[in-house]
């Protein structure tokens, strides 16, 4: 039965941050990535107004929360603490096309930037993950939608 018993958080922690450290990802490399991303994002004309009219003066607050949360799940630093669902289900403007182009700004983005190839699969398949959840907490399953019927 000794293969249920889990290991030990601080075990897993100290693989996770070596796991980044060996891909090259750091405190610098997600302040670029956050940083490089949004400036992206605020620029592109779908998307930016969409952000805009959300973050409006408070850009400095989203990017910290940004990089709190790529941190904690690059290597479980535990400083995000917010709640993804209900800050996207509450943006009433955006549809299933706009996770499309963002996935496509979040991949060029990590093409330009990352310090490896691993860390660009890293945080593609992490971020795909995670948007393929804000999609079904927002739209629910396409099979399931009735216009679809
Ligand atoms: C079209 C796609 C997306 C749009 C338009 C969008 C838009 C936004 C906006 C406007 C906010 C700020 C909400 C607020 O401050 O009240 C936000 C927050 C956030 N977004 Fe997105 N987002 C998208 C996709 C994603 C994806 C794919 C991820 C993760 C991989 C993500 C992660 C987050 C996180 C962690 C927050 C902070 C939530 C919090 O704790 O307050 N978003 N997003």
């Amino acid at each position: 039965m000794t293969e249920f018993i889990a290991r030990p958080a601080e075990t897993r922690r100290a693989e996770i941050r070596a796991k980044a450290a060996a891909m090259g990802v750091d405190e610098a490399y997600i302040a670029t990535l956050v940083e490089t991303f949004y400036g992206r994002i605020r620029a592109h004309p779908l998307l930016g107004p969409i952000f805009e009219e959300v973050i409006g003066d408070n850009w400095a607050r989203h990017l910290g929360t940004m990089k709190d949360f790529w941190a904690s799940v690059a290597f479980n630093a535990g400083r995000y603490s917010g709640k993804p669902v209900p800050a996207h289900k509450k943006l009433a403007a955006v549809e299933p096309w706009h996770f499309t182009i963002w996935l496509a700004l979040f991949r060029q983005t990590l093409e330009d930037t990352a310090p490896s190839p691993a860390a660009v699969l890293f945080f593609m398949e992490r971020a795909e993950r995670i948007a393929q959840s804000l999609q079904l907490a927002m739209f629910g399953l396409p099979e399931l939608r009735r216009e679809e019927r």
